[in-house]
């Protein structure tokens, strides 16, 4: 059906005053809050281990709580809590299943004031940011419960033309591991764990390091929406450990993986490697996003689009804009309008609302986009550079314009606020084409023009997952706008999709000569 009873989650209006001073009045409560994290091994948080303090990107000498990390024993016991309690949760109802995901959703949108703040402050996101991330972990639990009932509640009756009853029914597979991003601590986070647990496979999940506390504030609310204990197990820490100990471990039916393709391949021969099963890995990496801009399009909407799909988040998204590429007779013209929208923006504390873009995650990523900026300014051509507000200490990294010559300029995916510019003439469409699919990477792409049927040519001929026309490149909806790429990006299935839970079960067959 085109239109669903379903409907996303509603958010709040920050341009609204009405809705905006309340909303920031309710935020301050938590602005001083310290969390802690631990390993969750049966509903038990695990404190025994030694903790490391978290600070805030924006500002690391404000202390947001601190981690007990797991280490390899804690995250074998979690295997082995979530394997003992696959056989019962294979054997709930569906009901029963898509109901617990259900009331977590209404548990999220209850606390939301707690984990909106705690995306501002553990991993910098804005306001606005932060609350379109709870908007969407909401709408995964209540996407995917829909989901869950309408392909486990029975098996599928197949044709009997010999006599013999034949059914086909999805199973959860197992324990699946679900390793999950700092971008989207929560939405991502949660959209594995609740793909998983409604196609009935228990769960450990390995959050990123660097949003461990969002992580288990979220298994608590699930704990408390109804999720036995033994079906969701939580063992934040590092991926040389943690990670590792779960790629290698034969009790493992599955992983779903986001995150760079250099570990999602790591991911794959540790999985090949091990004894016991072949099983899947579900992965979504990265991208190297371009836009196509020919003469036809608007400039002041192509800015309005490129500023967004580049800058928003820091460019701190998988589907963010890295490549605009602009046909040579309007080049000039967006240029300018780049620049004019850029010297808009404000860059600043996320917990302000007048903040468009807060720090990008850590000294580490801070330092390699710096020194990025720097490399490539020296190949290409500076065009702009937002200035980042004064006597700051957070991890900031100005939002960059670059001219340069081509993609295939660019060795690997930069996770910032950085636009690469190239200009091209109409008749080097069909190389730009070429030059874009031959980085692999197939995540989003977005296309200005207002001919149409070029447009639908060059949809057609970019191999990416998703692809955007006359708008920006972000912000996939689900349920809306199936999300997820190919090649070097991942391997389907889309997240927020209809496809998605089909690939999280085992399916069996039952023939019945009775
Ligand atoms: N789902 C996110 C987006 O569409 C991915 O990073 O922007």
């Amino acid at each position: 059906a085109l239109f669903s009873d379903r409907i996303n989650s509603a958010g709040i209006n920050l341009h609204m005053s009405c809705m905006r001073e309340p909303f920031l009045a309710a935020l301050e409560a938590w602005s001083n809050n310290e969390w802690q994290a631990g390993a969750v091994i049966n509903g038990v948080t695990q404190l025994d281990t030694s903790s490391r303090p978290v600070n805030c990107p924006a500002q690391p000498q404000e202390l947001v709580g601190q981690v007990h990390d797991a280490d390899r024993n804690l995250t074998e016991l979690a295997i082995a809590a979530a394997h003992a309690g696959f056989a019962n949760w294979h054997k709930t109802p569906i009901e029963h299943r898509a109901v617990a995901l259900e009331k977590l959703a209404d548990l999220l949108e209850q606390h939301s004031d707690e984990l909106i703040a705690l995306c501002v402050r553990e991993a910098g996101k804005t306001l606005q940011d932060s609350i379109d991330e709870v908007r969407e972990a909401v709408d995964f639990c209540r996407y995917y419960a829909q989901q869950g009932r309408a392909l486990f509640a029975k098996p599928q009756l197949m044709p009997g033309p010999t006599g013999e009853s034949n059914t086909l029914s999805l199973e959860g597979r197992g324990v699946f591991a679900c390793i999950s991003p700092w971008n989207f601590p929560l939405a991502i986070f949660l959209g594995q764990i609740s793909a998983a647990l409604v196609a009935g496979n228990t769960v450990v999940a390995k959050p990123a390091e660097q949003t461990s506390l969002i992580a288990h504030r979220t298994v608590a609310l699930m704990l408390e929406a109804g999720f036995p204990n033994e079906v969701i197990q939580l063992v934040p820490g590092p991926g040389a450990e943690v990670g590792q100990t779960l790629s290698e471990d034969e009790r493992i039916a599955g992983v779903c993986f986001t995150g760079s393709t250099a570990t999602a391949k790591r991911i794959n021969l540790a999985l090949a490697n091990r004894a016991g099963a072949i099983v899947p890995l579900i992965a979504e990496t990265g991208g190297q996003n371009a836009m196509i801009v020919d003469s036809t399009a608007l400039p002041e909407q192509v800015a309005k689009d490129a500023v967004q799909s580049a800058f928003a988040s820091a460019g701190q998204r998988c589907s963010a804009l890295r490549v605009l590429y602009v046909q040579d007779d309007i080049a000039e013209r967006v240029i300018e309008l780049l620049q004019g929208a850029m010297a808009e923006l404000r860059v600043g504390l996320p917990a302000s609302y007048a903040s468009d873009l807060g720090p990008v995650i850590d000294s580490a990523a801070q330092q390699k986009l710096l020194a990025h900026i720097e490399h490539i300014s020296e190949h290409g051509k500076l065009l702009y550079q937002t200035p980042l507000p004064s006597k700051q200490s957070g991890y900031f990294v100005p939002p960059s314009l670059i001219e340069i010559d081509g993609i295939k300029q660019l060795t690997e995916e930069q996770f910032g606020p950085i636009l690469h510019l190239v200009r091209y003439k109409a008749s080097q469409l069909e190389q730009v084409i070429a030059d874009i699919n031959s980085t692999g990477f197939g995540l989003t792409l977005g296309i200005h023009s207002r001919n149409e049927g070029l447009a639908q040519r060059i949809a057609k001929q970019v191999r990416v997952g998703n692809v955007y026309i006359n708008r920006n490149q972000i912000g996939a909806m689900v349920g809306v706008q199936p999300f997820g790429g190919q090649g070097l990006s991942g391997t389907g299935p889309k997240a927020g999709g209809p496809h998605y839970l089909q690939r999280f079960v085992t399916e069996r067959t039952v023939t019945n000569n009775l």
